[in-house]
C-alpha cells in the first residue's frame, strides 16, 4: 500500500518526492509500468493539477506520442514544432508557462488548463520525451517546482530508460 507522506509546500517536499519516485521504480524495468506509477504519484502529490503525464519521442514518426498519464484524454501526437511540449523537446529545457493562452502555439487538450510545466526527459544528452503537468490555475508553478522537477526527472530518466 502506498501512503503519501510528503506534503507539497513543506521545506523537504522535493527531497521526499525524489525518494518516493525512486522507490516507485526500484527493481522494475518495464517502462510503461514505471511511467504509469510516476504519473500517478505526481498527480496525487502535487496539488492543483488537472493533467499529469508523459509524451515519448517516436524515432520513426519523428513526433511525440502520448504515454501514461492521469487526467482527461489528451492529444495523442505532438510534432516537435508544436506546443509547449514540442518546444521543451526541441530546446531540451524545462518550460514554465504561467498563462497558456499567452503561449504562441499552445495546444489546448483540456480547456481547463491555465498554466503548464513541461520537463524534458534527457539521458546521455538525448531527449527521450517530456513530462507534462497542467493546472487549472494561472501561474500554478513556481521556480522551485521547475528547478526541482527538472533535477529529479534527470535522475529518474537515467534509471527508467
Ligand atoms: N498543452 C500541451 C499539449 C499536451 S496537453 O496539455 C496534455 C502543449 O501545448 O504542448
Amino acid at each position: 500500500m502506498w501512503i503519501i507522506q510528503s506534503k507539497y509546500g513543506t521545506p523537504d517536499f522535493f527531497q521526499s518526492l525524489e525518494k518516493e519516485l525512486n522507490s516507485l521504480i526500484e527493481g522494475e524495468k518495464n517502462l510503461i509500468a514505471n511511467l504509469s506509477n510516476l504519473s500517478s504519484w505526481l498527480y496525487h502529490t502535487l496539488p492543483e493539477l488537472n493533467w499529469c503525464g508523459f509524451y515519448l519521442w517516436h524515432e520513426e514518426d519523428k513526433e511525440l506520442v502520448l504515454g501514461p498519464f492521469q487526467g482527461m484524454p489528451a492529444c495523442i501526437r505532438i510534432a516537435p514544432t508544436r506546443g509547449v511540449c514540442g518546444k521543451a523537446y526541441t530546446t531540451a529545457t524545462t518550460l514554465k508557462i504561467d498563462d497558456v493562452d499567452a503561449f504562441p502555439g499552445h495546444i489546448a487538450c483540456d480547456s481547463a488548463s491555465k498554466s503548464e510545466l513541461v520537463v524534458p526527459l534527457i539521458k546521455n544528452g538525448k531527449v527521450l520525451g517530456v513530462l507534462d503537468l497542467d493546472s487549472p490555475k494561472h501561474s500554478r508553478f513556481n521556480d522551485e517546482d521547475a528547478r526541482e522537477l527538472d533535477r529529479i526527472m534527470k535522475i529518474i530518466t537515467n534509471k527508467i530508460f
